[in-house]
Formats: C-alpha cells, structure tokens, sequence
C-alpha cells in the first residue's frame, strides 16, 4: 500500500505526512511538494515505522516518481485563506493546482483513490472528476472530496451538550459541501440521539458551518486550520485504507459525484446536486455506496438543504466550466 500525499511540506502536509508515516497499515509513503520535501522527507525518515519514505520536488521528472503506482493519493496542495476572503476566493489558484496534480494520477497510477483536500473542495473535486474524464480514466468510486473536519467539528461542538467523555461516539452526519451554508449538520439523526435544547440550535449549527472562520480569525493572517485537518484527512485515509484492506461496515461521509456511486442516482435526483456529501460506505474498490438519508431530515434541517442546494450547484458548475472551457 503506497501513498502519496501532494502538498507535502505545507501546514497540513507536514502533520498529515507524520500521522501516515506512523500509520502501520502502509508499506511506503512518497511526499511531494514544489517546496522543502527534502527536509520534511529526512525528518520524519528517522521515525521508527513499517512505512518505507521518498519525497520529490517537481525537478528531475519528481511527480513521476512520487506518484508512480500509488494506492492512494491525498492531495492538501493550494493556497489557504486569510481573514475576510470565502474558499471561493482561493479557485482562481487551487483549480489550476489540482488540475495538475490530478492529471500526475492519471498518468501514473490511474487506479489510485483520490483524496481531495485543497479549496475550495465543492469545485476542486468537480474539477477533478473532469480532467480524469478528460484523461479517460475517471472511477467515480475512487474520487472523495475530505469533507471529514466538518464531522469532527460537529462531533467535538456538541460534547458539551451531551457530556460523552469521547465526543466521537457520538454520530453525526454533516452533508452537503464543504463552505459555508452547503455544509449541513443533520443533529437531529444523530447516534445515539443528542436532546439539543431550542435556544442552542441556531448557533451549535452556525458554529459548525463556520468552524473554519474560527481558526482563519483566530489565525490572523497564518492561514487556516491545519493540525484538525490533519487529525481529520487521517482519520479519512485510515479509514479507507482499512476498507481497502477488507475490513467491513466502515461508515464516513464524503463528498462525491453522486451519479457514478451506487445508490447516488436518488441524491442527485433530489437535491438536484450532481456532487454531495453523503455517509459514504467504503469498501474494496472504494466508494461502495451511498445513504440518502435526506429525506430523514427534519423541517429545520430542510430548510438548511435548500440553502446548501443553491450554493453548491454554482460552485459544482464553476469547477466544470474551468475544465470545459478553460480561462
Ligand atoms: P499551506 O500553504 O500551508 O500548504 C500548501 C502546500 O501546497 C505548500 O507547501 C505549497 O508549496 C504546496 N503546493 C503549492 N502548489 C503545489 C503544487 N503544484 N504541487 C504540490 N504542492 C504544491 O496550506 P494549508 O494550510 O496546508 O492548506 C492547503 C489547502 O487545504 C488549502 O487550499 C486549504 O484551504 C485547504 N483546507 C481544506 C480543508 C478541508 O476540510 N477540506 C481544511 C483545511 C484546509
Ligand atoms: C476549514 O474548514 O477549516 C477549511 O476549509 C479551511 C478554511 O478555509 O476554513
């Protein structure tokens, strides 16, 4: 099992590479980056894991390299926000940035899983979808926007409400996009059940939906989260690798083109979004299936989904257009 992670010396490449190369589950780990992955590579070289690591610059035909027959592609390259800017701000950069890497994958290692990171995620992984079909290798089943921190988020804001002392054994479905009001937390479905007093809704549900305003606020001009994207995008990939491995009934929502994934076609039709955040069942070949648990949703959430339709369908129809009809 080969990963790659591209991005590889950034603020949440750096954590992210540490956590997978600690992962038991991998035999190598390749890291690549425009920047300083010499140095990321020979630190973490020293830790005492299975996982055999290279990294690469783009010098010396080095995408080739880092990407040549990887299982799994994590992809955490591109700009991140500062204060006042959306994710919609940084495409202009990161659409190009992953256009690339993704057109590195199709060519050396066609098969791999994708694991979109970069932002703005609810256009980054309809760009990535395109230019493998472009490429002639797109496998819906292997293409997952990481939407996992607005879980994580949702699981960790609502601890106090219910005092669990592991505030991921609460489940909790977050589904939509991955900004702003397309990010939907669906409380009312939670496992086992949370009693969320009325007065505490509106803002238990904003906090999650703005959960990264948080971090870029308290950032300052730093950028945005990294160290929670890092726990989270591991927390994804391990999943994975493990459902890839065989292990059965693992359950995580991911953001993916509904029409090509068993069970999508019912999503798209109802949310009338091509792209969705959805619990996701991984399995041996990836996605495996998909749970359209919106109609379970309550009048509340409802109402929430039809914001979050709005804005995705612009945000999907910008990512397509980049690649259809480049700039
Ligand atoms: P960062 O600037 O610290 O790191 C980005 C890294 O990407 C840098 O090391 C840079 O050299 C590298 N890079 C740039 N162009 C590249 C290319 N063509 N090939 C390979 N590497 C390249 O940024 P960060 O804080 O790590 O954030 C990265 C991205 O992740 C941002 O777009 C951010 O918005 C996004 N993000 C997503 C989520 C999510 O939930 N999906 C959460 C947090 C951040
Ligand atoms: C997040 O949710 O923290 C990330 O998408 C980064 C951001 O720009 O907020």
């Amino acid at each position: 099992m080969k990963a790659v992670v591209a991005g590889a010396s950034g603020g949440i490449g750096q954590p992210l590479s540490l956590l997978l190369k600690a992962c038991p589950l991998l035999d190598e780990l390749s890291l690549y980056d425009v920047v300083n992955t010499p140095g990321v590579t020979a630190d973490l070289s020293h830790i005492s894991s299975p996982a055999k690591i290279s990294g690469y610059l783009p010098a010396d035909d080095g995408i080739a390299k880092a990407f040549k027959d990887a299982d799994v592609v994590v992809i955490p390259a591109g700009i991140p926000r500062k204060p006042g800017m959306t994710r919609d701000d940084l495409f202009k950069i990161n659409a190009g940035i992953v256009q690339g890497l993704i057109k590195a994958s199709a060519q050396y290692c066609p098969k791999a899983f994708i694991l979109v990171i970069s932002n703005p995620v609810n256009s980054t992984v309809p760009i990535a979808a395109e230019t493998l079909k472009a490429e002639g290798v797109f496998d819906p089943k292997r293409l997952m926007g990481v939407t996992t921190l607005d879980v994580v988020r949702a699981e960790t804001f609502v601890q106090s409400l219910t005092g669990e002392r592991d505030p991921a054994k609460t489940v909790i479905p977050v589904i939509g996009g991955h900004s702003g009001e397309t990010i939907v937390p669906l409380f009312s479905l939670a496992k086992p059940s949370v009693n969320i007093p009325a007065d505490k809704l509106d803002a238990l549900t904003n906090r999650v939906q703005f959960g990264g305003d948080e971090v870029v606020k308290a950032k300052d001009g730093a950028g945005s989260a990294t160290l929670s994207m890092a726990y989270a995008g591991y927390r994804f990939t391990e999943k994975l690798i493990k459902a890839v491995k065989g292990e059965a009934n693992i359950v995580e929502p991911s953001y993916v083109y509904l029409p090509g994934v068993p069970g999508g076609d019912a999503i798209a039709k109802e949310t009338g979004c091509d792209y969705f955040s959805v619990p996701v069942t991984l399995g041996p070949s990836g996605v495996e299936k998909v749970e359209n648990i919106v109609p379970n949703a309550n009048e509340y959430e409802k109402k929430l989904l039809q914001a979050a339709y709005t804005g995705l369908k612009g945000n999907i129809e910008k990512g397509i257009e980049f690649v259809k009809n480049p700039p």
